[in-house]
């Protein structure tokens, strides 16, 4: 387990390289990020390269002991470029150009820029891939970042009608699909088809589904233009991306197939300014960050990356892009480092070395203040170096209690037909994650069709589109499976099933989806469970069947369900009904529960258990009498770690 940094060698002054490599070195860090928006200095004009600058960057850092992840420029075209090339700019929903003067203008689908970008990537891999200090590699950066992967550009309209040419064959097949005589919307020919924007009112919900697909599949063979070039000439290092929480407009599971190892940014405080939180949760984690909000992405992005986890940027201090930006609790950032060390990560990395006092990002705290000094970040980063060393290497995390089935194209189904405002699919995800976490079991994230075998229960938030190898997978599993609201309400092509929702599931499950409808905020669903009587948010079904309902509406008729393995949800649960559902769930797979204090977390690795304190308040170590600590003791101060051998 290592530490790492974020470093810009063109934004300082040459002589202080070596005095930074030195106190990096010195700070207990092994690894430094560099180059990812480098590209003006690399190639400031057409074909010619500046080399010189950056190879004594990397032989400054490398005479320093450290170990780099060179990174491809390709998220900051240079302007030259653009000026050149201005089809490469993407195209907003509007039409209008995302002009330069920030980051990531350009359009995936853009002919000339995957031309410029396997270029400048073929350059920078030429030039360091095998060069013994580079060990790893970063493509881009942020895929998504700024709303940036549906470009509705003239080069985006061309791929997707040669996308969907391969998908339909015919166009009648399309407008079938589509069902595009609704509003007399059918085409002749694939050549009629335009890309989902600018219409008076909205589009056809069935044709932006394919768009989204589309464009998750053009952000895919980007990444793949890169990795395949740096794997040609950088043999042996490992190949990464830097992922985003909550980001979920492309398939990143997908794009996880051409990479080593996922690895992701985890900025907690602008995170819980920014997410669904209630406001006195806001509050009352205002410095520490929400207890559930940053391990689902280490939870994620580790089986994104198939059992291989970084956090390539790691908040050190306030940053400068959410509402508000408080600083971090005195040892947050360290229990942060922990918390992703817990969860499985190989290295932290802390974005970034030094805070800049120019452009855009001149509020964003580094390990270090612009002039040179260490900031609270830097002491913090200093103390986990030290505490590594005592706690010494940790084997990856072992298998999961529970696996949640994290579908990118569900949440695409949500955002394009919500049905209510604010019925979102990864809140959805995130809700049932935090349930199953304030039970004290560990998740893991699991593509739809993967295969499930060794899981007692699995979570599925919502499967609207269900294949027959995912119901297949989740019926092999054996497991206790749960199903969302919405599942099998939709076929591949966006219809409604003919057999009514939950369409395949009916052969497994007998009930038929009659009715739905969506309630306003504070609206219920009323649902009783046993002696209890709790709430929905949102969404209510109305169901026939001869299954049994273990909950019920106070209308009348199922909340839950349940036939065999399969439950069912006919509501979005508040939290204190996911709870009782999964408790009730996870009694039925026989999983020892663990309720946890509301402001403390736990989670093991490699035998060792850490418990992790989000709340303002001390509280006691939920550790066994008498276990012997590795990190803190029986009492867990405000942002306090503990971690001990767990006796089992
Ligand atoms: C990330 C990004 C970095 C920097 C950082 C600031 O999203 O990758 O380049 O902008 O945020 O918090």
């Amino acid at each position: 387990m290592k530490l790492g940094v974020c470093y810009y060698p063109e934004h300082w002054p040459r002589d202080w390289w070596a005095d930074d490599a030195r106190r990096m070195a010195d700070m207990g860090l092994s690894w430094v990020r560099i180059a990812e928006f480098a590209w003006s200095r690399i190639e400031p004009e057409s074909g010619r390269f500046e080399w010189e600058w950056l190879d004594e960057a990397v032989e400054t850092l490398a005479a320093a002991g450290l170990q780099i992840v060179m990174c491809t420029p390709t998220a900051t075209p240079p302007k030259w470029l653009v000026d050149a090339h201005p089809d490469i700019l993407a195209l907003d929903r509007h039409g209008s150009p995302r002009k330069f003067g920030s980051r990531r203008h350009y359009c995936f689908s853009s002919e000339t820029y995957r031309q410029e970008s396997a270029r400048i990537t073929e350059a920078i891999a030429g030039r360091y891939g095998r060069h013994p200090a580079v060990g790893a590699w970063q493509t881009d950066n942020e895929y998504g970042c700024h709303d940036t992967t549906h470009s509705y550009s003239p080069d985006a309209a061309r791929r997707f009608r040669a996308w969907l040419a391969q998908r339909y064959q015919s166009p009648e097949a399309l407008n079938r699909a589509w069902g595009n005589v609704f509003w007399s919307m059918e085409v002749r020919d694939f050549d009629e088809v335009d890309l989902p924007n600018l219409t008076v009112t909205e589009p056809n919900p069935s044709h932006r589904l394919d768009y989204w697909r589309f464009a998750s599949d053009e952000l895919v063979s980007f990444n793949k233009l890169q990795t395949d070039i740096i794997r040609r000439l950088s043999p042996g290092r490992d190949i990464t991306h830097n992922f985003m929480p909550y980001e979920t407009t492309f398939d990143h599971f997908a794009v996880a197939r051409d990479l080593d190892f996922a690895s992701w940014d985890n900025y907690p405080l602008g995170t819980l300014e920014e997410a669904w939180p209630a406001a006195d949760d806001k509050l009352r984690y205002l410095r520490q960050g929400h207890p559930d909000l940053v391990s689902f992405s280490h939870d994620l992005y580790r089986c994104v990356g198939r059992g291989r986890l970084w956090v390539m940027e790691q908040q050190p201090g306030p940053v400068n892009w959410a509402r508000y930006n408080p600083a971090p609790l005195p040892g947050m950032v360290r229990a942060w480092s922990w918390q992703a060390f817990a969860h499985g990560a190989e290295t932290v990395s802390y974005f970034r070395w030094r805070q800049a006092p120019f452009a855009q990002e001149q509020m964003h705290a580094g390990l270090n203040r612009p002039d040179r000094s260490e900031d609270q970040g830097g002491r913090e980063a200093r103390q986990v170096a030290a505490e590594l060393k005592a706690v010494g290497d940790l084997a990856p995390c072992g298998r999961a209690d529970v696996a949640l089935v994290m579908s990118y194209e569900a949440d695409w189904q949500f955002a394009i037909q919500p049905h209510a405002r604010g019925f979102a699919w990864i809140r959805l995800a995130f809700e049932a994650y935090s349930a199953v976490r304030r039970l004290g079991l560990g998740v893991a994230f699991v593509p739809p069709g993967a295969d499930l075998s060794g899981y007692r229960l699995v979570v599925c938030p919502s499967l609207p589109i269900l294949e027959p190898e995912t119901l297949e997978a989740l019926e092999r599993s054996g497991a206790i499976v749960l199903l969302g609201p919405r599942t099998g309400s939709r076929t591949r092509d966006g219809a409604i099933p003919a057999n009514l929702p939950p369409g395949p599931l009916q052969d497994r499950l007998p009930m038929r989806v009659l009715r739905v409808e969506s309630l306003r905020p504070g609206a219920g669903p009323t649902v009783r469970l046993g002696d209890e009587v709790l709430t929905g948010r949102l969404w209510r079904e109305i169901i026939e069947t001869s299954a049994e309902a273990p909950a019920t509406f106070a209308e009348g008729g199922p909340a839950l369900l349940g036939h065999g393995p399969w439950r069912y949800l006919a509501t979005w649960p508040e939290p204190p009904l996911f709870e009782a559902v999964m408790k009730r769930l996870a009694d039925e797979a026989g999983l020892t529960i663990t309720p946890q204090d509301p402001d403390v977390r736990t989670h093991r690795r490699d035998g060792v258990t850490f418990a992790f304190n989000f709340g303002p308040e001390p509280r006691p170590t939920p550790a066994p009498a008498g276990a012997s600590f590795l990190l803190g003791g029986p009492e867990l101060p405000a942002a306090g770690v503990a971690a001990w051998r767990s006796m089992a």
